[in-house]
C-alpha cells in the first residue's frame, strides 16, 4: 500500500518520466509508474494501441479506448508483462500469436469488448495465467481447443456472453481451476462431464441461463465446491443425486427456477443434520406445491431455518388450500 511518504518520494520521480515519455507519441495518453518490480503502463482513450512501450513494463492497462484491434506484435518487447488489461473497449478478434511475447502474464481482463470468437492456440504460450475475464463479449460458441495450455488458470470469467451450448471437454485441461463464471449466458443444458477437469473447484456461477434440468453427475467430481449459484434459469427437475458428491457447500442459490416439487433425497447431502452451511441457501420465488411430495424439502428447510434467505419469498404455489403460504409456515406445521 502507498502511503503519503512513498509518494513524496515517487512522484517527482513519476514526474520526471512522464515529461521524458511523453515526447514518444504512442504513449502520450498513458501515466507510467515505476516500482520495484517495473513500470506500470496506464492509458485511457488513446486511438491506437500504444507501440514502444518500456521494456520492464509489468502492468498495462488500455482501457475505455474503443480500440477495434491490436497489432499481432503489441506485445513484442515487454517480456516479463504480468498484467494486461484490455476492458471497455471495441476488440472483435485476437491474433493467434498476441500472447506468445509474454509468457509470464498473469492476469488478461478482456471485459466489455465485442469478441465473438477466440483463435485456437492464442493461450499456448499462457502457463502462467491466473486469472482469464472474458465477461461481457459476445462469444456465442466456445472450442474444446480455445483453453488449451492453461495450465495454472484459477479463475475463468464468460458471464454475459452469448454461450448456447459448451463442448464436454471445455475445461478438461484446467485442472487448478478455482473460481468458473458462466452466468447470464443462454445455456440450456451442459454436458454432464463439464466440470471433470477442474480438480478443486470452488466457486461455480451459473445463474441467468435457461437450463431446465440439473443432472445426477454434474457436480459430483466437485467435493470442494462451496458456493453455488443456479438462480434465475427454468429449472423444473433436479435429480435426485445431483448434490451427492457436495462435501462442503455453504451457499446455494436455486431462487428463480420452475421447480414445483424435488425428489426424495436430494437435500440429504447438504447442511443440517451433517452441518450447517456457512452462508445460506434460496429456493424463493418457485411455483413449489406443497403436497406430500413436498415433505421432504419442508422437513430440510425446518432444520434448516436459520440459513434460509428470502422466507418470506419462498411460498407455496398450490395445491389451492395452501396457495400462498408460506413453505415454513407449512413444514412447520407439520400438515404434509
Ligand atoms: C468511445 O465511444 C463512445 C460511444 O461512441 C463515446 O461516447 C466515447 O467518447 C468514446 N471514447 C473514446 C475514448 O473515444
Ligand atoms: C427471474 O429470472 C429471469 C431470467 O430467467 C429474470 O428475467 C427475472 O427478472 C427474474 N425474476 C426475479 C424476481 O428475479
Ligand atoms: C411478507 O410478505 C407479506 C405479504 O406478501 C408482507 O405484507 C409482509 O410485510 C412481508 N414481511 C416481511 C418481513 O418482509
Amino acid at each position: 500500500m502507498l502511503t503519503w511518504t512513498d509518494l513524496n518520494i515517487c512522484l517527482p520521480r513519476t514526474l520526471f518520466l512522464l515529461a521524458l515519455l511523453g515526447r514518444v507519441s504512442s504513449l502520450k495518453e498513458c501515466l507510467i509508474l515505476q516500482s520495484a518490480e517495473g513500470r506500470t503502463v496506464s492509458c485511457y482513450g488513446p486511438t491506437e494501441f500504444p507501440s514502444s512501450l518500456p521494456a520492464d513494463t509489468v502492468h498495462l492497462s488500455v482501457e475505455f479506448s474503443n480500440l477495434t484491434q491490436l497489432p499481432a506484435a503489441a506485445l513484442q518487447g515487454c517480456p516479463g508483462l504480468r498484467e494486461l488489461h484490455l476492458s471497455s473497449n471495441r476488440l472483435q478478434a485476437l491474433s493467434p500469436g498476441l500472447l506468445a511475447p509474454a509468457p509470464r502474464l498473469r492476469v488478461l481482463d478482456l471485459t466489455h469488448n465485442a469478441l465473438r470468437s477466440l483463435p485456437p492456440g492464442l493461450f499456448r504460450t499462457s502457463a502462467a495465467l491466473r486469472t482469464l475475464v472474458l465477461r461481457k463479449n459476445q462469444l456465442p460458441a466456445a472450442s474444446a481447443q480455445w483453453l488449451q495450455g492453461l495450465d495454472a488458470l484459477g479463475h475463468l470469467d464468460l458471464a454475459e456472453n452469448q454461450l448456447r451450448s459448451l463442448p464436454a471437454g471445455f475445461l478438461l485441461s484446467l485442472g487448478a481451476l478455482h473460481t468458473l463464471d458462466l452466468g447470464y449466458n443462454l445455456l440450456e443444458s451442459l454436458p454432464e462431464g463439464l466440470l471433470r477437469g477442474p480438480r478443486r473447484l470452488q466457486r461455480l456461477h451459473l445463474e441467468g441461463n435457461r437450463l431446465r434440468r440439473l443432472g445426477d453427475g454434474l457436480l459430483a467430481p466437485q467435493p470442494f465446491l462451496r458456493v453455488l449459484f443456479l438462480n434465475d434459469n427454468q429449472l423444473a427437475a433436479v435429480a435426485a443425486d445431483s448434490f451427492r458428491g457436495l462435501k462442503q457447500l455453504d451457499m446455494l442459490d436455486l431462487s428463480n427456477n420452475s421447480l414445483s416439487s424435488t425428489p426424495p433425497g436430494l437435500w440429504a447431502f447438504l447442511g443440517r443434520p451433517t452441518r450447517d452451511m456457512q452462508d445460506g441457501f434460496d429456493v424463493s420465488h418457485n411455483p413449489w406445491v406443497c403436497d406430500t411430495d413436498l415433505a421432504d424439502l419442508c422437513r430440510w428447510l425446518d432444520a434448516n431455518r436459520r440459513k434460509m434467505f428470502s422466507q418470506n419469498d419462498t411460498r407455496c404455489a398450490g395445491p389451492e388450500a395452501v396457495r400462498g403460504r408460506r413453505l415454513l409456515d407449512v413444514a412447520e406445521l407439520g400438515s404434509l
